[in-house]
């Protein structure tokens, strides 16, 4: 297959891309700094030319979006915005805009995370904005056949555990490679609507 992925030079998407590229798939990589397919997701031209230069594709996974962390007193209306804007509405435009691209029975596969479902503090921001992006591929999923969407929602990346353990004690993380299977599942399955979790109860 033919996989476009935004944000493939990040924990995730590096991950994502080196398993895709494992299983025989082509994989196209775009981010803001890429220099063969520069794309900001907040930026809907920018979008829409990715896609016009790339073509059709049988999937668009995207491993990118970026939210602000803060208390609620100290995140800003704009830190909210900021944070909806990218990573919740940064992805819905991907899926808008790639309608026209994706081919046969091909794929969505947003990323999500935890804190939708279970919240740190200063997290309202990044928990608001998975929140929205799980409730888009719900809804989405009943409009888009023949095309099929889905959600990777990771607990803490054990190649996070350094930047960001501190705010989840207890936590058990999940590794980047198990969190690119679950982008495989979306991608080579058949599921669409599904939310994939990577954490339970306890973690
Ligand atoms: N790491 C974790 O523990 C973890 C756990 C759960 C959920 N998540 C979520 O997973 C996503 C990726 O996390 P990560 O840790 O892999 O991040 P990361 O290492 O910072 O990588 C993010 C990637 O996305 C690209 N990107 C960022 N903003 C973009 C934009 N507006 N338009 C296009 N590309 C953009 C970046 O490249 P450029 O700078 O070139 O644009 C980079 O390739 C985030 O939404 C995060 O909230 C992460």
């Amino acid at each position: 297959m033919k996989v476009l992925l935004i944000g493939d030079k990040g924990t995730i998407g590096s991950a994502v891309k080196a398993t895709l590229r494992g299983r025989g798939h082509e994989v196209v990589g775009a981010s803001r700094k890429d220099p063969s397919h520069p794309v900001d997701i907040t930026d809907a031209d920018s979008i829409e030319r990715l896609f016009q230069d790339v073509g059709a594709v049988d999937a668009v996974a995207c491993a990118g979006g970026h939210v602000k962390y803060g208390t609620l007193s100290s995140l800003s209306y704009g830190d909210y915005r900021s944070s909806l804007g990218d990573k919740a509405l940064g992805q819905i435009e991907l899926v808008r805009r790639g309608l026209q691209y994706v081919t046969g029975r091909g794929s969505f596969t947003l990323i999500t995370g935890v804190l939708a479902t279970y919240p740190v503090v200063t997290a309202s921001a990044a928990a608001a904005a998975n929140g929205a992006v799980e409730a888009f591929v719900r809804a989405a999923a009943l409009e888009v056949p023949p095309l099929r969407i889905n959600a990777v929602s990771p607990t803490l990346l054990a190649e996070s555990v350094g930047k960001a353990g501190h705010m989840f004690p207890g936590v058990e993380p999940v590794t980047a490679k198990r969190v690119a299977n679950a982008y495989v599942r979306s991608i080579e399955g058949a599921e669409t609507g599904m939310i994939y979790r990577l954490f339970d109860g306890t973690s």
